[in-house]
């Protein structure tokens, strides 16, 4: 119950709340630490003019005509001044908020009501009010329901099982998608990894990554066989530059019509993009040639190719900004709005009954920017090179710790294995490590020169000693090895061009050196490539000071549940900024204090 109050009975509702912060009771009570400014005098707005000091909460405000002598009724014992509890209330976010003045003090609660002007001067006003939010509401509502999640937030694909079956399993028991690392694993580790994926979520969500291979479609044609052949329902398609037969495949396989006559999607797509006239081919309903050609080989049936003919490609489109692996490198600031009005185009066009819904990844690490993200109209945020950090990725506790110790600018771009002689780059990490050094200085050679034996001695011999450590013959004999095995035609062809023996002998390595990272290869860590983009640096900056700043303390879902929450309570301090709160920069950062996962159990 609260002490005696300067108010004393406007105590009306005499409610009692669990935490204390009647204002006698509080030794921190603010002593004129208000701003309070007339509305003909609002000054140069600065959150920097609000230190928090002993003399001050941190809170100010200006007035404006919509704010103005509306009441608050309930226990002052509810009211907080002291800096902590107001903290805590302020993120209380399954309760209203409200910013009251007592006297020339100002508070926060989430407790009490605003009773109806009935014209009488308040004793206690309410500055500015919020209702309560929930993290659901983050985002388009419609991915939720769709993917049947809890919130708008999923993780990306990594390739070569990084987004292990562990981290879709944890995630997917949350109630949250991730998509599985398909890339580079062969049809029977995907396959196992399908069936224990399965097994643990009967029910999802989870979605499984059909990369786009341009140097061979069977790989992608397997892929697809075996998501049909085990009901894989949700993919997450990449680097397609276009609309292969596989991809369309998928899509108007699993097409018919439901007992409403309403057309029934049942192999759902998220195509990951990043520019405008490879979304577009997302956006629309498959092209006519593919489907025929379909047709014919009897893969689809006739009703399915007409049905295709009316539904787009994808259900959702993620907008890949600047990110780890291969990027364009765009800003997302740029890149969302203009994928945004592109889909608002064809939308208008088509008429689709259920409007694509446009995402966003690239450069999502904090809850500031999957806020800013939100606010550009996003449908949902995907994450990527943070989990990558995360206990339950599949890479090695080296690669981890190099990752929870990087910087914004600890990445750059480094030739590709899979399209290195096309001079394909991707974002690595490159500090703890000099794969991307020595990548780039085997795309040069190979640039500079037409065969191995064209390479003058002195260079070959560094390449052998500090790159291959082992001789070059070494390297191609090894080569020769997997290729007789995996793609005898490539050999042959390999034999008689010795540029592109060249090539094959470089991209080992550069294939050698993310399974090196992988599995933890002792002695080589210096040569471990680890795709990562700025996010990651971002997120150690946010966490520095935290239990997260620790690799091993790092879980996908606990990350991902503080995004969130973060999220929306940056949401609630940005409203009650615009509204015209002051808060000092104390109240404007959402740190993690303790595990989320701890609460649920
Ligand atoms: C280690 C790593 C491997 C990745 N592999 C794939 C992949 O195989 N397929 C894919 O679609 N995206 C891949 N990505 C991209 C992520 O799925 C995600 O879109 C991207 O990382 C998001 O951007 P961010 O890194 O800035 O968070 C990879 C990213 C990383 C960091």
């Amino acid at each position: 119950m609260a002490k005696a109050t300067p108010l004393g009975s406007a105590d009306a509702a005499g409610s009692s709340c669990a935490t204390s912060g009647s204002i006698n009771a509080n030794p921190n009570m603010p002593q004129g630490g208000m701003q309070c400014y007339p509305q003909s005098q609002i000054p140069n707005m600065n959150i920097t003019n609000l230190p928090l000091n002993k003399q001050n909460n941190g809170l100010g405000y200006y007035t404006s005509s919509s704010n103005q002598h509306r009441g608050w009724k309930g226990s002052l014992a509810c009211v907080s001044f002291d800096p902590t509890d107001i903290r805590d209330k302020l993120q209380t976010l399954n309760k209203p908020c409200y910013i009251v003045k007592v006297e020339d003090q100002i508070g926060v609660t989430n407790d009490g009501y605003c009773p109806l002007d009935n014209g009488k001067k308040a004793q206690i006003e309410v500055l500015f009010d919020l209702p309560p939010l929930s993290i659901k509401q983050l985002g388009d509502p419609n991915f939720l329901s769709f993917h049947n999640v809890k919130y708008a937030y999923t993780t990306g694909a990594m390739a070569g099982g990084i987004a292990s079956e562990e981290m879709i399993i944890a995630l997917g028991k949350a109630k949250i998608l991730g998509s599985f690392g398909a890339g580079g694993l062969t049809p029977e580790r995907l396959e196992a990894a399908i069936n224990r994926i399965q097994q643990a979520l009967p029910n999802g969500p989870y979605a499984f990554n059909l990369i786009h291979s341009p140097n061979d479609l069977a790989i992608e044609r397997k892929a697809v066989d075996l998501y049909l052949k085990h009901r894989v329902r949700t993919v997450e398609a990449s680097a397609f530059l276009d609309l292969t037969p596989n991809i369309v495949y998928y899509r108007a396989a699993g097409l018919s019509v439901n007992s409403a006559s309403e057309i029934e999607i049942k192999n759902k797509v998220i195509a990951k993009i990043s520019r405008r006239e490879v979304a577009s081919k997302f956006m629309q309903p498959a092209p006519l040639k593919i489907l025929k050609q379909l047709l014919e080989q009897g893969l689809i049936t006739e009703s399915q190719a007409t049905l295709a003919a009316k539904v787009p490609i994808a259900d959702d489109i993620t907008a890949e900004a600047d990110s780890g692996g291969h990027t364009d490198n765009r800003p997302l600031v740029c890149l969302l709005p203009s994928i945004i009005a592109l889909r608002d185009e064809i939308q208008a066009k088509y008429n689709y009954k259920k409007p694509i819904r446009v995402g966003v990844a690239g450069g999502i690490a904090t809850p500031q920017s999957a806020l800013a993200a939100f606010m550009m109209g996003a449908a949902y945020v995907v994450t990527g090179s943070i989990n990558q950090s995360c206990i339950e990725a599949g890479t090695s506790p080296h690669t981890k710790k190099l990752l929870a110790q990087a910087a914004m600018a600890d990445v750059m771009m480094a030739p590709a294995a899979d399209m290195f002689e096309m001079g394909v780059k991707l974002q690595v990490l490159k500090r703890g490590t000099m794969f991307p050094m020595r990548a780039q200085k085997l795309y040069e050679i190979y640039r500079n020169y037409n065969s191995i034996e064209d390479i003058p001695t002195v260079e070959r011999e560094k390449l052998e000693k500090q790159v291959f450590r082992q001789t070059i013959d070494e390297a191609w004999k090894a080569t020769v090895d997997y290729l007789s095995q995996k793609n005898p035609q490539k050999l042959q062809k390999a034999n008689s061009n010795p540029k592109m023996k060249m090539a094959l002998i470089f991209r080992r390595y550069l294939g050698l050196s993310s399974r090196w990272s992988n599995s933890g290869e002792k002695g080589r860590e210096v040569d471990y490539q680890i795709w990562c983009g700025p996010a990651m640096g971002s997120f150690n900056d946010w966490v520095r000071n935290s239990y997260l700043a620790e690799p091993n303390n790092r879980r996908v879902v606990d990350v991902a549940n503080h995004i969130m929450k973060g999220t929306a309570y940056l949401y609630r301090i940005q409203n009650l900024k615009i509204q015209g709160l002051q808060l000092s920069d104390y109240y404007t950062q959402y740190v993690p204090n303790f595990s989320t996962l701890e609460l649920q159990h």
